[in-house]
């Protein structure tokens, strides 16, 4: 079975449509990532994953259990940290916990104890008592991960859970992620940081409510990039005319990047004639397009 499987799905608010026409499906225990600019739909998607909005029209299956009865039972199968901060300032870590264990209905017989053994997952080492008004903004998101958590939900999603926090505390924030994973939970997570959605194992490229990509970072650079990049650098005097000679034939672009240079390939055998000549006054080496080359060629082609 699939943790989540859509085919088809359209949100429309009115004449606006924000999702439009998605398909696609996750794997039980799998890091999905979705990614893309503010307004792509991607909280709009989730939404509906979560049982809390109606999709216009599309099916859309969520741990085996379709939004017949309106979401309710697709809620109690999923936990959700939604990009809005969504715990009480004015109350303590322990309330507000008490109070998100309230609202799922979990006796206090299973809630107290697994809330400990979530804040030592996380690792909260502040006092409970603490106001979460005076929480720094890395464990608020911490505490809003137990939150969403509680119910021991199969399959969790993470709505942008790191905007706006340091990149230290994203990378304990991922170690998180990825030990929820381990444990065989289904993560699906949306973000725009490129660098993050390198650890999902697919991802989703969302533009203006439609999937332009979806495959392992892997794959698609492989699939954006089928020809070979090279990062040159001269390393004594610059020929003249050296751009435009590799643009007349080996390669089909160089773009310049710091000291470097980065070359896409179009003929391998001209390209190895052009190092020869060259002689020691050229260093080349090939590199991998980043998740950021590969996003900016696929928009870029998504709108010739
Ligand atoms: N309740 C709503 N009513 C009208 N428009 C909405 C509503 N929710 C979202 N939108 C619009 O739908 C688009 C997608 O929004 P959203 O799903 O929040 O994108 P993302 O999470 O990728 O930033 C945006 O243009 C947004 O303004
Ligand atoms: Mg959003």
């Amino acid at each position: 079975m699939k943790a989540v499987d859509v085919e088809n799905l359209t949100v429309r608010f009115g004449p606006f449509t924000a999702v439009d026409g998605l398909s696609f499906d996750v794997a039980p225990g799998e890091i999905f990532g979705f990614l893309g600019a503010n307004g792509a739909g991607k909280t709009t998607t989730i939404r509906v994953l979560t049982g809390l909005l109606a999709p216009t029209s599309g099916t859309v299956r969520v741990a085996g259990l379709t939004f017949d009865d309106g979401g309710r039972a697709i809620k109690s199968r999923v936990g959700y940290m939604s990009q809005r901060f969504t715990l009480y300032n004015d109350l303590s870590v322990s309330e507000n916990l008490s109070f998100a264990a309230g609202l799922r209905k979990i006796p206090p017989s299973i809630s107290v104890e697994r809330t400990e053994r979530l804040l030592n997952f996380v690792k909260f080492d502040q006092p409970l008592t603490t106001l979460v008004r005076n929480l720094p903004g890395g464990l608020k998101q911490e505490v809003s991960l137990v939150a969403a958590l509680l119910h021991d939900p199969e399959i969790v999603f993470l709505d942008e859970p790191t905007a706006g926090v340091s990149p230290s505390v994203r990378a304990r924030f991922w170690a998180l992620i990825r030990a929820l994973a381990k444990e065989g939970k289904t993560i699906f997570v949306s973000t725009h940081y490129m660098d993050e959605a390198e650890e999902c194992g697919r991802i989703a490229l969302m533009r203006a409510g439609r999937i332009i990509a979806l495959d392992t970072p892997a794959e698609l650079k492989t699939q954006a990039f089928p020809e070979r990049m090279v990062e040159i650098q001269w390393t004594h005097t610059v020929p003249e005319g050296w751009r435009e000679a590799l643009l007349s034939g080996a390669a089909s672009s160089v773009v310049p990047y710091g000291l470097h240079h980065h070359v896409l390939l179009k003929d391998v055998g001209a390209w190895d004639r052009f190092v020869s000549a060259q002689s020691g006054r050229l260093a080349a080496r090939d590199i991998r397009p980043s998740l950021e080359d590969v996003f900016i060629r696929l928009v870029e082609g998504a709108e010739r």
